[in-house]
């Protein structure tokens, strides 16, 4: 027997874990335009964002541009989000100091008009770029500046994109980034937590895996996970789901075994160390299969039952991923065979961290003109004979 008494508790993995400003991870994570709010957020008042714990406050001024700046007033500190949106920028509500959306102070009403400050003042901000319904920011230095992927799963015709930001339905919010989002190259769990243990929380043939059906492998974005395995009606099923840098992007098909690409890029965006948000892009066609997650299909609403003993019985990613932790604790692991997809997943991580250390762009990043800002993906699901 093995005494607990006296257990010590290790310390979180700092360099792969924190996403402050000056962090390790944290500067990798700003090497990449990361989502911070829906287009639909940005109307008539300005929307408070907390992203990479950084407060910041977004808005659209009356000429249809979007801005992202530093959340207190570089007058007296008051936070932005109180401000009023007009037509050229934000205006403070304390002492009605003007912003536009680069920063820069238009107008000070208590001022002497030809006081010469109000050219001198430059109020921090971000460049934030629009897709899709989405509003990215970039929030590292402006001299590393990557081209803004687009997917080709966004391209294609006769069909629409669409996007979403809040929580994810039965996933994670309330700990790190770093063990929701690992817990996807952590497939085998899929036939344990989501099937054996609580019931089906995934379509039917996900039953019955095989540990060594699955393989990861490394890819040029990042990484992926590949299954091959033999259906009941003799057909062999292939599936594909990929994680994109710096690996808070991933590509993942839930639904039942068919010949599909995932039409969704999904993102984890960390609010802070402890938090994070769900964001995504999804094309949709104008008429037929709109391909919404197979756990969304199994449970449109998200769960109906949210009592604490439905939970204990029927946990989801929320409660296996939460219950690592505010932020999960590597010391206290003891790795095996079927966590060879996170040991890859980490490794990948820190060899970015250690390119951005030594002053390389880390992998992933979009900055060859000759190849433009076009993504290649392989994530689905295929059905052949
Ligand atoms: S604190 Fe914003 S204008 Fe004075
Ligand atoms: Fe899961």
């Amino acid at each position: 027997m093995k005494s607990a008494y006296g257990l010590k508790i290790p310390e979180p993995d700092a360099e792969l874990t924190r996403v402050g400003p000056g962090t390790p991870c944290g500067e990798l994570m700003r090497r990449y335009w990361q989502p911070v709010c829906l287009s639909a957020d940005l109307v008539d008042l300005p929307k408070a964002v907390r992203i990479l714990g950084e407060d910041l406050v977004a808005f659209r001024d009356g000429q249809g541009r979007a801005g992202l700046l530093f959340y207190r007033c570089s007058h007296r500190a008051t936070s932005l989000e109180y401000g009023r949106v007009e037509a050229r920028g934000l205006r403070c509500c304390y002492h009605g100091w003007l912003y536009d959306v680069e920063g820069n102070v238009l107008e000070m009403p208590l001022e002497p008009l030809n006081n010469p400050i109000l050219k001198h003042i430059q109020h921090p901000c971000y460049p934030v770029r629009e897709f899709a319904g989405l509003v990215f920011a970039y929030l590292g230095p402006l001299e590393k500046i990557p081209q803004f992927p687009l997917y080709d799963v966004w391209q294609k015709s006769g069909g629409s994109l669409t996007a979403r930001m809040g929580p994810r339905v039965g996933g994670p919010v309330n700990c790190n980034w770093l063990q929701a989002e690992e817990n996807l190259m952590d497939a085998l769990h899929t036939f344990w937590l989501h099937t054996q243990h609580s019931g089906p929380q995934f379509p039917s043939q996900a039953y019955g895996m095989n540990p060594d059906e699955l393989k990861y492998e490394e890819t040029d974005m990042g990484m992926r996970f590949l299954l091959r395995r033999k259906l009941a009606d003799g057909k062999w099923w292939e599936l594909i789901w990929e994680m994109i840098m710096p690996l808070n992007v991933h590509l993942v098909y839930t639904d039942e075994p068919k010949t599909e690409r995932v039409q969704a890029v999904t993102y984890c965006v960390p609010v802070d160390d402890t938090h994070q948000l769900g964001a995504s892009i999804r094309w949709v066609p104008e008429d037929g299969h709109d391909q919404v997650s197979g756990r969304e299909k199994l449970s449109p609403a998200g769960r109906h039952d949210q009592s604490y003993a439905y939970t204990q019985r029927h946990p989801d990613d929320k409660e296996a991923v939460e219950g690592q932790g505010p932020i999960a604790l590597h010391g206290l692991e003891h790795l095996v065979t079927s966590d060879r997809g996170v040991l890859m997943f980490r490794g990948i991580l820190r060899a970015a961290i250690d390119a951005v250390r030594s002053g390389k762009d880390p992998k992933g990043i979009l900055r060859d003109s000759a190849k433009a800002n076009f993504v290649r993906t392989s994530a689905g699901s295929i059905v052949r004979d």
